[in-house]
């Protein structure tokens, strides 16, 4: 059943993994008793770092997996902030292959596939990490697919990341709406021609004017009304 987003013939909502079903500070929130004013700043250094690990590694050629770069990111933060606390590696780790969902995802996917929505995530993340993640945060069932760029070892914002959901779905690009709370990966499926719905939980201010979203939402349940 074809519905639409914003007046767009939409068939399927795809959406990022980390940061906007998950919540990527989760896992360090967890120790925040050990970490104490220190868990926030090693939270953002690990995020930023992973996320540079992958454009660089995109760009020069040379993939490592996600949860490789994963590790080495953590072990950048520790090491720069939290050096006596790095006793702490392998419980962090584990705390994020079972990521926390954030609330409003659970009951988002539910309304979106009773509207006759297909739904799935496009991530960054290897397909085990996926397959876990979700699993461990009860939304097995929620998507229609799981897709990784690890088929593919590319990195987003490359648009053959992208090309993976017409790929495997079999939905084209102006028919794909996409959801994600990364503001870099709305840019990069913007150009990909994907429909973009921005999650813009923090209120952060916009970036890449000219790789824009079709609209801006706060919550996971702002979607289906999109
Ligand atoms: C993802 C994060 C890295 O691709 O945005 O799930």
């Amino acid at each position: 059943m074809i519905q639409s987003i914003k007046g767009k013939p939409v068939e399927a909502i795809v959406f990022d993994a980390y940061g906007t079903i998950f919540d990527v500070h989760a896992a360090v929130m967890h120790h925040a008793s050990d970490l104490g004013t220190l868990a926030q700043p090693v939270s953002d250094l690990w995020r930023a770092k992973q996320l540079e690990y992958t454009w660089i590694r995109t760009l020069s050629g040379r993939y490592r997996s996600f949860w490789q770069l994963t590790e080495e990111a953590l072990d950048y933060a520790l090491h720069v902030l939290a050096p006596a606390h790095r006793g702490l590696r392998a419980a962090i780790l584990e705390a994020y292959r079972d990521l926390d969902a954030y609330t409003d995802a659970k009951g988002a996917l539910e309304a979106l596939r009773a509207a006759g929505f297909k739904t799935a995530i496009l991530s960054n993340g290897d397909a085990a990490m996926l397959d876990r993640a979700v699993s461990a945060s009860g939304l097995s069932g929620s998507f229609d697919a799981l897709l990784s760029v690890e088929e593919i070892q590319t990195y987003k914002t490359a648009p053959s990341a992208y090309r993976l959901v017409e790929q495997n779905m079999g939905v084209k690009p102006e028919s794909t709406a996409f959801v994600s709370s990364n503001r870099w990966d709305i840019a990069g499926a913007s150009v990909a021609g994907f429909h973009c719905l921005w999650l813009n939980r923090l209120g952060r201010p916009d970036e890449y004017a000219d790789m824009a979203p079709a609209a801006i939402i706060s919550s996971l349940n702002e979607v289906l009304g999109a």
